[in-house]
């Protein structure tokens, strides 16, 4: 499934393998993020793919079945704290909980979700969402994903925040399909969504991020140039969500290569999930990131995104992988990569994800371990930490990063 996609194809390219919401908070007033720029801003990725299983499309990714103990019915390593959430958007899953009763999922196609996602986001300081749209679900032109988009844009009016629309290329491939068209007839569709006054735009231009080139071969060279060069064209400001060791492609110029698809963008953003654990992040941050990147992106004159993840594990969703791949030391990896992100000074940092719990890499509220049911094999977050502390992290960082870029 495409869950894992994502993050297998990094783990084979890299040989790894409630917020209550406080009266004071509720009270506060939230002053509205500046939509016309994407500068000094820490965005977060938003799968949004949480839904009831076996209702809507099937898009559910909590599991594709009916959720249950046995290995293969359940698609989730870590579990988010629904303190909070509208009751009509619950539901009881059979996994349960140390003090008795049963742990509960929310369902993303139920507006409450998402409004209170956005303002777990404007409460903590996080700027808004990049709402990911994967190529294999793009014919669902009306319901499940699209009125997510819808509840995505009304929530970022209501809480001052900003959103995006990213397009995944999971499940498109050159050879059966016209991706620029596609695009192109996808976009005109949700005009009336992404018209919105919150939806980002960068130098003059609405933004797009198109995740996948060189990670999601399928789409060849030649079409994701003639993609970029379409999506220019009618206006859109390019951001290019490439694999981590871009840069080797474009300076050994490979025939075939994916180089001068990256030479389009505006903006490149290295993919980075699973490409360091805690012992080689110093390195990769002063290497990789601050000297080759740096140095690639200025000679071609394109600005630069940075990823940061706090960690992780997805051995429901693949048993094959180890469970908790890349552990979070109590939050002090996602820690060292706020920092370092915030010292490298891109044009905006990009946290991935808000919600992924089937990967492990999810900042929202989530359940401690002491909380976790005891019938599944979950991971927790340090009993010792604040079920928001990954998000309060995150603004931490925003702010620090607003005022210093
Ligand atoms: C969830 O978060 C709330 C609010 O921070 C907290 O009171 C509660 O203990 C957490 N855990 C569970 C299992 O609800
Ligand atoms: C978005 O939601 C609003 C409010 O529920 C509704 O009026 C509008 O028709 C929806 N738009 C789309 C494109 O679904
Ligand atoms: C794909 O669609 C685009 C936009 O409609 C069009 O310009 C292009 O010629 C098409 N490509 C092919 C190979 O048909
Ligand atoms: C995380 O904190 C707990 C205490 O809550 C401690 O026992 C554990 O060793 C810490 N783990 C790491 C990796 O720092």
């Amino acid at each position: 499934m495409a869950s894992s996609l994502r993050y297998a194809t990094l783990v084979a390219l890299f040989g790894l393998g409630s917020c209550v919401v406080s009266t004071q908070h509720t009270e506060r007033q939230i002053s509205s993020i500046d939509r016309s720029t994407l500068d000094g801003k820490l965005f977060v990725g938003y799968q949004a793919w949480f839904r009831k299983p076996l209702e809507d499309d099937g898009n559910s990714h909590w599991t594709t079945d009916t959720p249950s103990p046995e290995v293969g019915h359940v698609g989730v390593d870590m579990i988010p704290n629904i303190t909070g959430y509208p009751s009509e958007c619950l539901f009881d899953t059979p996994f349960t909980l140390p003090g008795g009763g049963n742990a509960q999922f929310y369902t993303n196609d139920c507006e409450g979700v998402v409004d209170m996602h956005f303002k777990i986001m404007a409460d903590n300081g996080i700027s808004g969402a990049f709402m990911q749209r994967f190529y294999g679900y793009i014919n669902e032109a009306s319901g499940g994903w699209v009125n997510i988009l819808n509840y995505t844009k009304i929530a970022a009016e209501k809480y001052g925040r900003g959103f995006v629309i990213e397009y995944d290329l999971n499940g498109a491939a050159t050879t059966s399909t016209n991706v620029t068209s596609t695009f192109l007839a996808d976009l005109a569709a949700l005009n009336s969504i992404i018209s919105s006054p919150a939806y980002m735009h960068h130098n003059g231009k609405p933004v797009l991020e198109i995740w996948g080139f060189g990670i999601v071969t399928s789409v060849t060279v030649d079409d994701g140039i003639a993609i970029v060069t379409a999506l220019k064209n009618a206006g859109w400001y390019v951001i290019l969500g490439v694999q981590q060791a871009w840069h080797a492609e474009l300076a050994a110029n490979q025939p075939g290569g994916y180089g001068s698809v990256y030479q389009l963008a505006d903006m490149i953003q290295p993919w980075t999930v699973g490409a360091y654990d805690m012992s080689s992040y110093d390195s990769f941050h002063d290497g990789r990131q601050a000297v080759e990147d740096a140095n690639a992106l200025r000679d071609m004159g394109i600005a630069s995104s940075i990823v940061v993840w706090p960690g992780g594990s997805s051995s429901n969703a693949n048993p094959s992988e180890t469970f908790d791949h890349f552990p979070r030391w109590n939050g002090t990896f996602y820690q060292k990569q706020l920092d370092g992100a915030v010292n490298l000074k891109p044009t905006f940092i990009f946290g991935a994800m808000f919600d992924e719990v089937n990967e492990g890499t999810a900042i929202l509220p989530l359940l401690r371990n002491k909380e976790l049911p005891t019938n599944q094999k979950f991971l927790g977050i340090d009993d010792n930490m604040e079920p928001d502390a990954y998000v309060k992290m995150a603004g931490d960082a925003a702010l620090k990063f607003a005022s210093t870029s």
